[in-house]
């Protein structure tokens, strides 16, 4: 049997010079678009923290798909992540620094109850400010990170030791 980090592995496409020069960009559409491998992918970034969580938090866009799917898989429902201004009701915001200028992610305030266990889940952990965001908001809304769990790790861009060792990080692949 293949095992879920040589199924997913095989699928990432890499594309160099992509969104600029002497960037490769590593591209998981291949991935999303295999069942096997999206399944594969539900279940290897959750069974790390299974019996402790009770939430996965799906970080918009591409966290999202990994956080459906794995919410079909262990029966967790999803706290949706999104960028600013996409939530209609009472929000909390945190910003985070892109390469270039700042983006911000929110959270419905009291959508949880409080202390509840959210396990963030992306694709790709880079810097970490995208999931760094995601686990201030929902220590701001009163609840819990019961980890962080990520597809891919790019470990040159510094984002586990940016995190700290506040947070439990699992990554699947790291490049
Ligand atoms: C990408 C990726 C991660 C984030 C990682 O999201 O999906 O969420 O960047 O980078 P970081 O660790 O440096 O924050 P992006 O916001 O580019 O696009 P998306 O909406 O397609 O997920
Ligand atoms: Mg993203």
């Amino acid at each position: 049997e293949q095992s879920a980090r040589e199924l997913v592995s095989s699928l990432i496409a890499s594309i160099p010079d992509f969104p600029q020069p002497g960037v490769t960009f590593r591209d998981l559409t291949p991935v999303f678009a295999s069942g096997p491998a999206l399944h594969a992918l539900g279940t290897s970034l959750t069974e790390p923290f299974a019996g402790r969580f009770d939430v996965i938090g799906g970080v918009e866009a591409r966290g999202f798909l990994i956080a459906g799917a794995a919410s079909a898989i262990c029966g967790a429902g999803v706290l949706t992540v999104r960028k600013a201004g996409k939530l209609p009701r009472a929000v909390l915001r945190e910003d985070y620094a892109l390469e270039y200028g700042t983006a911000a992610l929110e959270v419905h305030e009291g959508e949880l109850p409080p202390g509840t266990r959210v396990l963030i889940v992306d694709d790709v952990l880079a810097t970490g400010g995208t999931v760094g965001a995601a686990a201030r908001l929902v220590e701001r809304a009163g609840w819990e990170v019961a980890g962080i769990s990520v597809a891919l790790e790019l470990e040159g861009l510094g984002g586990r030791e940016a995190l700290g060792d506040r947070y439990e990080i699992f990554s699947l692949l790291q490049y």
